[in-house]
């Protein structure tokens, strides 16, 4: 799928894994579509790289989402990929003082509902586009077993896994892959100051990429593709491991 030159909508492209995504995807001659709220750091890309286009979008704001994708179904009909990758994190319990009940929605919003939304209206350009295309979703090893806080994330990411499953039952007859990428932890903003064993947002970023050339329609990043097996053998074991993720 990436053997020629794609033009790939890549979510939160700006950090983290997102970043290193787009600086691999780039060097190999891809063009990418960043989105992100971070206006400075959208103009450093745009700036520094030739074959990019940035858009500031809110994609916790439906408003703002659907502007978004009638400007991309109208300029980049010739839009290949989707990586639904932006994500945020809050870490506080329902019990904690600094638990804000606002974020609920908000997490919900950027972690499921953004990924949804996009692949509905950009689901006829997809298709209008006739090749191989694809949507890839980034979820979690949590999908498998949830840690004790930030329920909130480890409900959105089991529900991007769920959510990628049936739409891939959806489009099989079509001409779009469903593709998800299992992440452990990685070493970016979201997990700054906690965790160990992280590996590089790079080596993910190559992992995600190997994953889409091998036609994965499940890729295990790091030790995630340990999960499954644990999982049927010691789900237990599992569980109380990851609880303190
Ligand atoms: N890091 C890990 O250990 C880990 C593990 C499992 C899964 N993941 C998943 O991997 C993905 C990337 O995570 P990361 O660690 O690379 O995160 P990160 O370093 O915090 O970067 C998040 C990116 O998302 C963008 N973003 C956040 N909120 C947004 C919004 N409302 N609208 C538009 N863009 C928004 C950010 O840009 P702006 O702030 O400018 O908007 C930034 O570019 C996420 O889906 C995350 O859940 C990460």
């Amino acid at each position: 799928m990436l053997n020629e030159p794609k033009t790939i909508l890549l979510t939160g492209g700006t950090e983290g894994i997102g970043l290193a995504l787009f600086k691999q995807l780039h060097r190999l001659g891809h063009s990418l579509i960043v989105v992100a709220r971070n206006q400075e750091r959208l103009l450093s890309l745009q700036s520094t790289y030739t074959r990019v286009s940035t858009h500031r979008c809110d994609l916790s704001s439906r408003v703002e989402l659907e502007s978004l994708c009638n400007k991309i179904s109208l300029n980049h009909p010739d839009l290949s990929i989707i990586i639904n990758n932006a994500g945020i994190q809050y870490t506080p319990t329902f019990l904690d003082d600094d638990f804000l009940f606002d974020s609920i929605e908000h997490e919900t919003r950027v972690n499921f509902l953004a990924p949804a939304w996009l692949s509905c209206l950009l689901l006829p350009t997809l298709i209008e586009n006739k090749k191989t295309t694809a949507i890839i979703n980034i979820s979690s090893g949590l999908i498998f077993a949830p840690k004790t806080n930030s329920a909130i994330y480890c409900a959105t990411k089991a529900a991007i896994h769920s959510f990628s499953q049936s739409l891939r039952y959806q489009l099989e007859q079509t001409n779009i892959q469903v593709i998800e990428a299992i992440m452990p932890l990685v070493d970016t903003a979201m997990t700054a100051g906690r965790g160990a064993g992280k590996i590089s947002p790079e080596s993910a970023a190559q992992q995600i990429i190997n994953g889409i050339n091998q036609k994965s329609a499940e890729i295990y990043v790091g030790k995630t593709r340990f999960l499954p097996a644990l999982m049927r053998i010691l789900p237990s074991l599992v569980k109380r491991i990851m609880r303190h993720y």
